[in-house]
């Protein structure tokens, strides 16, 4: 199978490239080692139309990167706009953070429709299309609509929320129905496959038998696919990593001071407030702790335009500077607060150096940070993980000290019962996770998805000729009409 792996954000893996995100550092491995190409934004626009749409094309490993310049009329309504203030806050179940604006969903179907187009030139005898992420939701249906008959499939990094959440989704039922032209989607947990199925009956008053959907586009099957990491890959770059000079500088800080960490995109899914607060409540509560422990936490700058996360960056950086400011001495921080990205051979070094690791989303579809800590911990004295019941990571790290991250003061008492654990217990605990990361990697992701996709090729059945004339309505017509891939190229 010629796969070509399709998202959004897209990285060179260069070795001191700062990691932004999960999605990104997981896929890098699965197209250097699969020979996939790889096809995502550039994270430039461009105006007008594109005779040429992808302005580089490089060796990745024995795989391939294309990069493209994303339509400039319709980037923002598409990135800011409809995948990021109405998708993204649904998905992780914060209607209240919902926003939407005229035309962001229209230049949401432009950017899926034109990526679709752009696609074309990667057809070739037994490929496989592979769609990451909630940025392209319905690039598969716009390959249908192309006349793509190979099997597409789908994989949703984040989570998916209760059907009544989802509603609150502008256009969501001519969205959620355009997913089903993908032959496979897969998800991070079972619950949320579960939600998608509860969605798919009673707003699309469609069956799902054995876990396969038919509608007019065919047969989809849905099923969980949980990602994984290359853990012993990553416990090399961890042991290495500990010469790294920020690595050495920041042992060199502790003065024998125990350390936690936390490193996560600065979004409001992943619960920095409370946990902010959850280590006030610790230090205010268990003063014995002050000066014995402090927090190292990252907090990657992210999606800047958008108020939602403008508001979250003051919130968070005064709640850091008014906790430091009540517990912090002239020669003691409490927290450490970087407002910058690190490479993953860095973060490897900072996760082995913290006897704790932090991860406590209130909600997340896996959370990679999570099973990077436990990979990067030094097998005769690893640290613990505290972690979120509310991320997908929860399912297998489940001798993680597992938390509720609404609640600060069960938090505060994690943190003192982490400190505090004896070495048996920990590596007990450790073990057990680490026999997990090393049973269900990221070649096995790979593996099952593309398995089941390969599976799907002899179900599809041919599209409803009518989806055509049903998606008029929202797609402007050109003077001349029709959408031939040809002509939208140029
Ligand atoms: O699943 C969500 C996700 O794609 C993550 O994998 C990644 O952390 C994040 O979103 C990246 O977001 P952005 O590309 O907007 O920085």
């Amino acid at each position: 199978m010629n796969l070509v792996v399709v998202s959004n954000r897209v990285t060179r893996g260069k070795a001191n490239e700062p990691m932004t995100g999960g999605l990104a550092a997981a896929l890098l491995p699965v197209v250097e080692n699969s020979g996939a190409i790889w096809v995502g934004s550039s994270g430039r626009v461009r105006e007008g139309s594109q005779k040429e749409p992808f302005a580089e094309v490089e060796a990745l490993g024995s795989g391939a990167l294309a990069m493209l310049d994303l339509p400039a009329a319709h980037y923002g309504g598409y990135y800011e706009g409809f995948a990021n203030s109405a998708l993204w806050p649904a998905l992780h179940s914060r209607s209240d953070l919902i926003r939407v604006s005229n035309g962001d969903y229209l230049s949401y179907r432009e950017v899926n429709a034109f990526m679709a187009r752009a696609l074309l030139r990667f057809r070739k005898p037994d490929v496989a299309f592979w769609v990451q992420d909630y940025h392209f939701l319905a690039l598969g249906a716009e390959l249908r609509e192309l006349g793509v008959t190979e099997p597409v499939g789908f994989f949703l990094h984040t989570p998916w929320p209760a059907q009544a959440v989802i509603e609150g989704v502008p256009h969501h039922r001519e969205l959620i129905g355009a997913m089903l032209a993908y032959d496979l989607i897969g998800f991070q947990t079972e619950e949320d496959c579960r939600n998608f199925v509860s969605y798919v009956r009673a707003d699309l008053g469609l069956e799902v038998r054995n876990g396969v959907v038919i509608s007019h586009h065919g047969r989809t099957r849905l099923d969980v696919f949980p990602i994984g990491i290359d853990a012993e890959k990553f416990a090399a770059a961890a042991a290495r990593a500990v010469s790294h000079p920020d690595v050495s500088r920041l042992r060199r800080s502790l003065n024998g001071e125990k350390l936690a960490i936390g490193v996560d995109r600065l979004d409001y899914s992943k619960g920095l407030v409370n946990r902010i607060v959850a280590f006030d409540r610790m230090w205010t509560e268990q003063p014995h702790l002050a000066r014995a422990v402090s927090l190292l936490q990252i907090a990657t700058p992210s999606r800047g335009g958008i108020e939602a996360y403008g508001n979250l960056q003051s919130e968070v950086a005064k709640l850091v500077s008014d906790v430091n400011g009540r517990h912090g001495e002239v020669d003691w921080t409490p927290i450490r607060y970087l407002n910058k990205g690190y490479s993953q051979a860095v973060l490897a070094g900072l996760y082995r150096t913290a006897q704790v690791g932090v991860v406590t989303p209130l909600h997340d579809g896996m959370n990679l940070v999570a099973k990077e800590y436990v990979a990067a911990q030094n097998p005769a004295d690893p640290g613990v993980l505290v972690l979120s019941k509310f991320a997908g990571a929860a399912n297998e790290l489940d001798t993680a000290l597992l938390v509720n991250p609404h609640d600060v003061d069960g938090m505060a008492r994690a943190l003192a019962m982490a400190l505090a654990m004896p070495l048996t217990e920990r590596r007990m605990r450790w073990e057990a996770m680490m026999a997990k990361l090393r049973a269900h990697t990221i070649d096995h992701w790979l593996a099952d998805f593309v398995a089941a996709l390969e599976g799907c090729k002899s179900t599809r059945t041919i599209a409803d000729p009518r989806l055509v004339e049903s998606r008029a309505f929202w797609r402007p017509r050109t003077a001349s009409g029709g959408n031939s891939p040809k002509r939208q190229l140029q």
